[in-house]
């Protein structure tokens, strides 16, 4: 059989564009997975474009595949960079067998067999998002339910790799979860850029579905037991959405709220559409009618003109809100956006020593909320083996847990009393209650 070694960079979303490559690829020749680029009958790199340092690390990366491949393997380039760069990339690297944008993931049979094939548009068909199956973790499901995005944040260049925004054929995304859940998935991760923009963008006829019509259909399906979603947008968290969020039992209390800047001056400079009142409002809300769901956020410093003020402002919102998990980057100037026209550019090291400052103080926050773990119980969906006797999974509201036990837990949600806090993660004991 023939093998093949697949790098995955960037978000959620490449990680299920590299499982539709995987599906696709089988169902024109099986390959089996490798982790020995040396060994590789196929290579392929999927990129991200979001920061400039991945985009520049591609090329190291690809001279380094070069020394240590087979001689007849084969390397793509696929996601967000080939998306951006597109033939550039042959020009740059001739090495490179083919580019194929994060758009044209159903075209990878086509490109494979053709010396220094591109397939980078971003034009969309309602049969580019139906694929064979295949998923890394048998426990649980990725779902796209749209692509693309249809905002111009100023700083960011994913309209421009992903192409507008489509949502997908709601009766496709129940019979995608429906297949995984027959197949032994419990637990499903709805995705998107915006996933509460979920229906504005229906590419043929068909009934109106909004994001919280999804979730209530979604959560109907007989033997699913948990929901997941990522990325919805402060913008459009009304509160219809978040009282579902809130009242349905197979919703899981983790919602990521990313707030990227704090101060409501950068954020009309972002383009984001909402306040810092209201983005407090919004987490006040999520706090007051679901007192134990975790919030995550991303957050960008430096962005272009941001003063102190306006740093000060970002972290007033972390200790108003005191997010569970951060996600933070110092802002990466990137062609095909606004931002990077923009004079007033903010030095290297102001916007290192803000990151430095968000990031120690969320630390402490963190280790605050862990901490006070210790004897709590939650219901863990357990859903990978570990060595040492131990099996992870994680708990409704997002917590990684591992236990002591063996294969028989795999796919079962128990009740864990915890018993020991990290920062990262914490060790729990079985209650037994299922067993
Ligand atoms: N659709 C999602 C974001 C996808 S990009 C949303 O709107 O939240 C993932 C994250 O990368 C963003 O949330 C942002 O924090 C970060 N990011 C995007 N462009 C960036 C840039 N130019 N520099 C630094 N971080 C960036
Ligand atoms: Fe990028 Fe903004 Fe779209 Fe998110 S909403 S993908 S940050 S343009
Ligand atoms: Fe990166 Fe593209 Fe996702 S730029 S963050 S892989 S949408």
């Amino acid at each position: 059989m023939k093998k093949l070694y697949i790098e995955t960079l960037g978000c959620a979303m490449n990680v299920r564009d590299s499982e539709h490559m995987i599906a696709e690829l089988n169902q024109k020749e099986p390959y089996e997975l490798t982790e020995r680029v040396e060994e590789a009958d196929l290579i392929i790199i999927n990129t991200c474009s979001v920061r400039e340092k991945p985009v520049s690390k591609l090329f190291s990366e690809i001279g380094i595949f070069r020394k240590y491949k087979k001689a007849s393997a084969k390397i793509g380039v696929t996601g967000c960079t080939a998306s951006h760069l597109g033939r550039d990339i042959i020009k740059r690297a001739p090495i490179v067998d083919f580019v194929l944008g994060a758009r044209n993931v159903s075209k990878l049979s086509t490109v494979i067999d053709k010396r220094h094939a591109v397939e980078v548009d971003i034009d969309h068909d309602d049969s580019s998002y139906a694929f064979g199956e295949y998923r890394t973790n048998p426990f649980k499901a990725m779902v796209n339910i749209s692509m693309g995005c249809d905002k111009s944040c100023t700083y960011c260049i994913v309209p421009a790799t992903r192409g507008d925004e489509i949502s997908i054929p709601t009766d496709l995304i129940v019979g995608e979860i429906k297949k995984a859940v027959a197949t032994g998935a419990k637990e499903i991760m709805l995705l998107g850029q915006n996933v509460n923009n979920y229906g504005k963008y229906f590419s043929s006829d068909q009934e109106k579905c909004n994001f919280t019509e999804l979730l209530k259909r979604v959560s109907r399906i007989n033997g699913l037991e948990r929901i997941r979603f990522t990325s919805p947008h402060p913008f459009h968290m009304g509160d219809e959405f978040l009282t579902e969020f809130a009242s349905n039992p197979k919703i899981c209390k983790q919602i990521h709220v990313p707030l990227q800047s704090g101060s409501t001056s950068i954020l009309k400079e972002m383009k984001r559409g909402y306040s810092k009142e209201w983005f407090i409002n919004r987490c006040q809300k999520i706090r007051e009618l679901c007192p134990e769901a975790t919030i995550s956020t991303d957050i960008i410093v430096g962005f272009p003109g941001e003063s102190d003020k306006d740093f000060a402002d970002t972290m007033d919102v972390l200790e108003q809100v005191r997010f569970e998990q951060l996600f933070s980057f110092k802002y990466s100037p990137r062609p095909l956006t606004a931002a990077a026209e923009y004079s007033n550019q903010i030095p290297n090291e102001i916007a290192s020593a803000r990151l430095t400052k968000l990031q120690a103080r969320h630390t402490e926050i963190v280790d605050e909320i862990m901490n006070a773990q210790m004897d709590r119980e939650h219901m863990v969906y357990f859903d990978e083996l570990k060595p040492n006797g131990r099996v992870s999974g994680r708990s409704d509201d997002g917590k990684l847990f591992f236990v002591k036990g063996s294969e028989d837990l795999l796919g079962k949600i128990e009740r864990v009393k915890v018993i020991k806090t990290s920062r990262g993660a914490l060790d729990g004991e079985l209650l037994m209650v299922n067993v």
